[in-house]
C-alpha cells in the first residue's frame, strides 16, 4: 500500500516536472519569438506620415544614431549618428536634443537588422574638455579618405551645455578623424569654415568621383542672413580651404543632402523652422560649386508640403549602385528625442533630371533597382 502511494507520488511528481517543462519551453519560445520580432526584420517600416515607428537594434533596444548617415565599408553597412537623450531633460524642449553620449554606431549586413557596435567619439565630464557634455554632435558625418586610410567625421559642434548659438564654440564645424570606422574618433578641433564672423548650423558631407571632399553648411552671418555654403576640403579631409562658394538660391535653408546621379549634382533642403517639418525644395547643379538651379519640391501626395513629417538626413547608394539610392529622413519627437523616428525611402531619378522621393509606408529592397520616370 505505502509502496503505491509512493509510485502515485513519483509519478505525481514526474507529470508536474513534464508539465512546468512544457509549460516553460511554451514561454521562452514565446519570448524569443516576440524578441526576435523587434528586432529581426526584412522590410524598411516608415508608417503613415503622423506615426512614430520605433527601429531596434539586435538587443531590442531602440536605435539611438540620429541625423547621421550610412557608409558601406567591407561589404558591411556601418549606420552612426547622435545619440540622444531619452526625455527632455528641462523646459527648454530642445535640451532632449543634446548629447551625454557621443556618436554611435550600428552594423549591419542587409540594412534591415542592426547590431550595435557602440560609441565611436564619446563626450566628456571633464570640464575642460571641449566635448563636454551635455553638448551637441549635430548631423554629424563620416566619409572615408583612400589617400590616408582614415574615416572622418565632421559635425555641428555645439559645446557644452548644448543651446544652439551664434558665439564661437556654440555653432561651429566639430572635426575627428579614426583609422577604423569602429573608432575609437580623436577629436580634432572644432573652427568657422571661410572666417569667423559665420556661425555653422546644418551641415553634411560629400566626396566627389574624383575624391575631393566637400563641406556644404548653413552660414549664418552677424546681420542674422543665412545661406547654404560649400567649402573644398583638404586633401586629408580634416581642414577646410580656401576654395568655397555661396549657393546663393539656397537662402534660408538647411538640412542639406547632396546625391550626384549621372553627372548631376542634387541637393535636398529644408526650410528653416526648428523642429517643424515644412517642404523639402531640390536644387541641381553641373559642377559642385555650381550655378545652383532650383528642381523642386521632391514630395507627392499627402504631407507633400511638410517633406511626410520629416526632414532629410542622408543619402547612400545599396552596394554602391547610384540607381539604388536610399534617403533618410527623420520624423522629430520633441515630446522626446530619442524617439524620433527613422525614415527611409528610395530616390527616384527621372528622365528630366527630376529627383523626388514618394511616401511608401514600408517597402523592400528588391523594389527600387531602376528608377526612371
Ligand atoms: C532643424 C535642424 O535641421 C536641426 O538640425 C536642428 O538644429 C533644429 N533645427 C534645431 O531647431
Amino acid at each position: 500500500m505505502i509502496h503505491l502511494q509512493n509510485e502515485n507520488l513519483l509519478i505525481a511528481i514526474f507529470r508536474y516536472l513534464l508539465k512546468s517543462l512544457f509549460l516553460s519551453s511554451l514561454l521562452t519560445t514565446h519570448c524569443v519569438a516576440r524578441n526576435f520580432e523587434k528586432v529581426d526584420t526584412s522590410i524598411f517600416k516608415n508608417g503613415g506620415i503622423n506615426e512614430f515607428v520605433e527601429w531596434r537594434d539586435n538587443r531590442g533596444e531602440l536605435i539611438n544614431a540620429h541625423d547621421g548617415g550610412i557608409i558601406e565599408s567591407n561589404g558591411t553597412y556601418y549606420w552612426y549618428g547622435l545619440a540622444l537623450r531619452p526625455l527632455k531633460v528641462s523646459k527648454d524642449e530642445n535640451n532632449g536634443a543634446a548629447t551625454t553620449t557621443g556618436i554611435t554606431l550600428y552594423s549591419s549586413k542587409n540594412l534591415y537588422n542592426w547590431k550595435y557596435e557602440g560609441v565611436i567619439l564619446s563626450t566628456s565630464t571633464d570640464t575642460a574638455n571641449p566635448l563636454r557634455a551635455p553638448m551637441r554632435m549635430e548631423r554629424p558625418k563620416i566619409i572615408y579618405n583612400e589617400k590616408t586610410h582614415k574615416y572622418v567625421l565632421w559635425f555641428h559642434y555645439v559645446g557644452y551645455p548644448g543651446k544652439h548659438g551664434e558665439a564661437i564654440g556654440t555653432a561651429d564645424a566639430g572635426v575627428a578623424v579614426a583609422d577604423k570606422i569602429t573608432g575609437p574618433f580623436t577629436y580634432i578641433g572644432h573652427h568657422r569654415p571661410i572666417n569667423d564672423s559665420g556661425a555653422v548650423k546644418d551641415c553634411t558631407l560629400f566626396v566627389d568621383t574624383d575624391a575631393s571632399a566637400y563641406f556644404i553648411f548653413d552660414r549664418k552671418e552677424t546681420n542674422g542672413s543665412r545661406c547654404l555654403h560649400i567649402v573644398k576640403l583638404t586633401d586629408d579631409y580634416l581642414h577646410s580651404t580656401n576654395k568655397w562658394s555661396k549657393i546663393e538660391v539656397a537662402n534660408r535653408r538647411e538640412a542639406p543632402v547632396v546625391i550626384k546621379h549621372e553627372g548631376i549634382y542634387y541637393l535636398v533642403t529644408s526650410d528653416v523652422s526648428g523642429w517643424k517639418s515644412n517642404a523639402a525644395k531640390v536644387y541641381k547643379a553641373t559642377t559642385i560649386m555650381g550655378q545652383w538651379e532650383i528642381v523642386g519640391n521632391p514630395c507627392e501626395g499627402e504631407g507633400a508640403e511638410a517633406t511626410y513629417n520629416t526632414q532629410g538626413t542622408n543619402a547612400f547608394c545599396v552596394h554602391g549602385d547610384k540607381n539604388q539610392t536610399i534617403i533618410m529622413l527623420e520624423r522629430h519627437n520633441t515630446e522626446n528625442f530619442m524617439r524620433c523616428s527613422y525614415v527611409w525611402l528610395p530616390v527616384v531619378f527621372t528622365a528630366n533630371k527630376q529627383l523626388l522621393f514618394p511616401y511608401k509606408k514600408e517597402w523592400e529592397l528588391n523594389s527600387i533597382v531602376t528608377q526612371k520616370k
